[in-house]
């Protein structure tokens, strides 16, 4: 049986393609204040500037191109059973290739019911405008998690990070609970690989290695070593 890979993504991991990291830009998302553009409270009161930034943001992930990150990842699937999990809302991965991803905080491609979490949709096209209704009846809004909202798949990625005989995380600072929390429930003596070039040490985690690379470069050359040795 193929041996089980869990790899955990966040925003380094595109930033070779060109989207911007949260955290590498001093707090300020593209030019605005993430409480203004990721919270329940700042679509609250104003719902038109959170459409208007996110149709932004999905025009540019469109634009971009999956990079050798993304696509090492994909050679991984030859010799392994690799799951991804990722923090990001591009369809990166998706394009790239590969075929399991699992998103904790939604998707740029999808709308969703401000009544209904579950009425999920296909954007079609790049925009969702004021007016644009659910089947109750509500106005649509990103399928986005923001910050002080319920992820909803968290507890299936803990179950699938119990799973892992190799646990790689991939150009993420960590500082976002509870995504970040995933690490930890992967068993203790699966080796672990950490890619960015700001790696630290992860306190908790065990038998953790460290590459202070750019995820472009980093995860081919790790990616080539575990077929090598599969
Ligand atoms: N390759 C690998 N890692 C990189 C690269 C690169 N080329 N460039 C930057 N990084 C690393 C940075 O060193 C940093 O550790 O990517 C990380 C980006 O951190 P964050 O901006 O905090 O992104 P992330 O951890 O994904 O944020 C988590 O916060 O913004 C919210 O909900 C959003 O999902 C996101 C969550």
């Amino acid at each position: 049986m193929k041996k089980r890979i869990i790899v955990f993504t966040g925003a380094g991991i595109s930033a070779e393609s060109g989207i911007k990291t949260f955290r590498d830009s001093d707090g300020l998302w593209e030019n605005h204040d993430v409480m203004e553009v990721a919270t329940p409270e700042g679509w609250a009161r104003d719902y038109e500037l959170v459409l208007n930034f996110y149709n932004e943001r999905r025009k540019q992930a469109l634009e971009v191109a999956p990079n050798p990150g993304h696509l090492a990842l994909v050679e991984l699937e030859k010799e392994f059973d690799v799951q991804i999990i990722t923090q990001n809302i591009d369809n990166l991965h998706e394009r790239a290739g590969s075929s399991s991803v699992l998103h904790l905080h939604g998707l740029i491609t999808k709308s969703r019911s401000t009544i209904d979490e579950n009425l999920v949709y296909e954007i079609e096209g790049t925009e969702i405008n004021p007016g644009d209704l659910c089947e109750k009846g509500s106005q649509l809004r990103p399928h986005i998690v923001w910050f002080g909202e319920n992820v909803p798949n968290i507890s299936i990625a803990h179950e699938m990070c119990e799973t892992a005989d190799i646990l790689i995380i991939i150009g993420t600072s960590l500082n976002v609970y509870p995504a970040s929390g995933i690490v930890n429930f992967a068993p203790r003596k699966c080796p672990k690989y950490f890619i960015d070039p700001k790696a630290e040490k992860i306190v908790l985690v065990n038998n953790l290695n460290i590459i202070k690379e750019n995820a472009g470069t980093g995860t081919p050359t790790l990616v080539k070593e575990l077929l090598d040795n599969a």
